[in-house]
């Protein structure tokens, strides 16, 4: 059961209905908001650390799953967002994401064809957002991607491999339609 006394001087604003799950393995930062309903959870092993001025908005779960999960400074997460770690997932600092967004570092192993798929074991990797990228609204991040620096992701958008720095990726699956030329010092589609 989470302790609000134990963090008060952390200036940590809580809405209704939060909920953290294995709270010695969540170390916060100063600042911290999380919205109405949401989780953090440090289930299964691995570390949540959030740095400073991070905002998790409602209905979200966060959640280690067996990975660490770093969340940088000025971090903004909209609502219902599921970010779950076994791989690891890494948010650098500045990255915005919109609602109702899917990270999700592991995939379940499917090849053996005589057992469902749930006892069959996952592959997990890590996640990585580089600082100042944003995230549209209801997009997916899948296992072992990179996200570049200062990227957007589109609206709708599965992203099955890296984005580069400084580019637009949408689709699904995702691909580049935009991206920061620095010879010419323009973006160029
Ligand atoms: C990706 C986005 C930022 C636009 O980027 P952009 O570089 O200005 O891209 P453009 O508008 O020039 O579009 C480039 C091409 O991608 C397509 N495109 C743009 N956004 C798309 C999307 N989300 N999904 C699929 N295709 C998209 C355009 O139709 C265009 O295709 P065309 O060249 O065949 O005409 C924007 O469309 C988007 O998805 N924003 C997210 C909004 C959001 O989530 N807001 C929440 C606030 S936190």
């Amino acid at each position: 059961m989470f302790n609000k006394l134990k963090y008060f001087h952390k200036h940590i604003k809580l809405g209704k209905n939060v909920k953290f799950e294995n709270d010695k393995h969540i170390i916060m930062g100063t600042n911290l908001f999380v919205g109405d309903f949401s989780v953090l959870s440090g289930f299964g092993g691995g570390n949540l650390e959030l740095g400073k001025n991070v905002r998790i908005h409602s209905f979200c779960k966060v959640a280690t799953c067996g990975g660490n999960m770093f969340i940088g400074d000025n971090v903004q997460i909209g609502d219902h967002c599921t970010i779950t770690a076994q791989g690891d997932v890494t948010i650098e600092s500045d990255v915005l994401m919109a609602d109702k967004i899917n990270i999700i570092a592991n995939q379940h192993s499917f090849h053996d064809i005589t057992k469902p798929i749930m006892d069959q074991g996952c592959t997990s990797k890590k996640i990585l957002i580089k600082k100042g990228a944003w995230i549209g609204i209801n997009a997916t991040i899948l296992s072992g991607v990179t996200i570049g620096q200062n990227s957007v992701v589109g609206a709708n958008a599965v992203v099955t491999k890296d984005v580069p720095d400084f580019s637009v990726v949408v689709g699904v699956p995702a691909h580049v339609v935009n991206k920061y030329d620095f010879q010419s010092g323009n973006w160029i589609s």
